[in-house]
């Protein structure tokens, strides 16, 4: 075996809960059987190419931290090689399905659009002999359209139409890449789709560009047959002030207005769900109650601050509540957990990078196994259906489907009383099962 940054690791493997090896999973055994299918089936689990790969350990106070040779170096298209087969050894000894990536994680850097797109074909090539030979798959690509500084003021939403050309560049090569590596979504993050004063901002301008752009990108998954599902991770801030894509609420509202609802789906991040003042669960519960759930990030904030601090996310009651949602939707279809994480700056141990994924896989697999529990048991589904039970009457289904008039109604109002809604009931009941 020759020497790799990751070599002194061996490939991750099932110990289960009496384990205390810090390089072993202790939940996850990705061919365990929970409700029907695998646990590899049910997480479609991704390591993320940016943080993991492309972020040396910088914040805005100081420098890198974070020893990653290939970033020591020239940035050319020999370190992104030397990169890839980092990114790629890493996957394999980690036992990761899937990946994703921007553009820029991966290629050589660029000054214009056009160098990129070039690089990023000078990447692809290698990348997909990493794939074929890994059996590492790809579950979605992406462009970076907040960095370079031409979308200060942002990419679809710039005023400037130029600007906006440089963006159809860039996603139009990252989604034909996409599609080559058979990826399984396409992402956009409108990082700086959004303002920073009304004082310069033309709100309604700006949100028909958005949507105009969002259209010509599914006009062109069309025409290049990619089967994919093209998604949108709200975030209400940071680094805009405010972003058009604020929660799923509203970015639900604006693919209705515009006409993009049946094509557009929704990417909920944890982390992104918290800062908009939204619980996750909220997030995924209401993208599926409007049949737009598609995928998720997954890391956590810190509850003491309001940053997008992306750490891993540990909390498996959390994990088993928004699990729980996903298995009664009948599961991922092509989204999947990307772990949109990254270690902290002190974290600077090779190992560290492989604890925090084992840390956040054994998360999910533990949450998977709760979440089916739940749902075997039945008790929160039965009592929440029980609650509508005066909806299934017939008086009931009348008012629902529209034969009632208002004044018909408000004659037979009566004086209901309050009854349980069994909160505590149900929280005691989860904590039981858990
Ligand atoms: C930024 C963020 C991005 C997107 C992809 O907060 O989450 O990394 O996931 O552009
Ligand atoms: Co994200």
């Amino acid at each position: 075996m020759t020497e790799t940054f990751f070599s002194g690791i061996d490939p991750i493997a099932f110990e289960g809960r009496e384990s205390r090896n810090p390089l072993a999973y202790k939940w996850y055994a990705a061919d365990r059987l929970v409700a029907g299918k695998t646990m590899a089936e049910h997480l479609r689990w991704a390591v993320c190419y940016w943080h993991s790969f492309h972020w040396p350990g910088t914040d805005v106070f100081g420098q890198g931290t974070l020893p990653r040779p290939w970033l020591d170096r020239p940035q050319d298209q020999t370190a992104a090689l030397m990169k890839l087969d980092a990114a790629f050894d890493f996957f394999t000894r980690l036992g990761a399905p899937y990946f994703c990536w921007h553009d820029v994680d991966a290629a050589a850097p660029a000054d214009s659009v056009t160098e990129l797109t070039e690089n990023v074909k000078r990447i692809a090539e290698p990348m997909a002999a990493k794939m074929q030979e890994t059996g590492v798959k790809l579950l979605w690509g992406t462009a970076n359209l907040t960095g370079h500084p031409r979308y200060a003021a942002g990419a679809a939403t710039n005023p400037d139409p130029d600007v906006f050309r440089c963006a159809a560049a860039q996603v139009q090569c990252m989604l034909e890449t996409t599609h080559q590596l058979g990826g399984e979504n396409y992402v956009l993050w409108g990082g700086r789709e959004g303002y920073d004063t009304l004082l310069n901002t033309d709100l309604r301008q700006e949100l028909d560009q958005y949507a105009r752009f969002l259209s010509l990108v599914v006009e062109h998954k069309h025409k290049i047959g990619f089967g994919g599902t093209i998604l949108i991770e709200p975030k209400p801030h940071e680094p805009a002030k405010h972003m058009y894509d604020r929660d799923a609420a509203t970015v639900i509202a604006f693919l209705e207005r515009y006409d993009l609802a049946g094509e557009i789906k929704l990417n909920i991040e944890a982390n992104h769900a918290t800062l908009a003042g939204n619980s996750f669960e909220h997030e995924v519960a209401m993208a599926i109650a409007f049949d737009a759930f598609g995928s998720i990030d997954l890391n956590r904030g810190d509850p003491h601050n309001g940053w997008d601090t992306d750490q891993f996310h540990n909390d498996p009651r959390e994990m088993a509540l928004v699990l729980r949602h996903i298995l009664l939707d009948g599961g991922f279809k092509t989204g999947g957990f990307n772990f949109d994480a990254k270690l902290r700056r002190q974290s600077v141990d090779p190992e560290d990078l492989f604890i925090a994924h084992i840390g956040g896989v054994d998360v999910l697999a533990r949450g998977l196994i709760h979440a089916a529990e739940l749902i075997e048991d039945g008790e929160i589904e039965r009592v929440t259906d029980q609650r509508y039970d005066g909806w299934k009457t017939a008086a009931g289904t009348h008012m629902l489907r529209g034969k009632t008039s208002l004044s018909d109604l408000a004659a037979g109002a009566g004086d209901p009383r309050p009854s349980s809604g069994k909160q505590e009931y149900l929280e005691n009941h989860i904590n039981a099962v858990i």
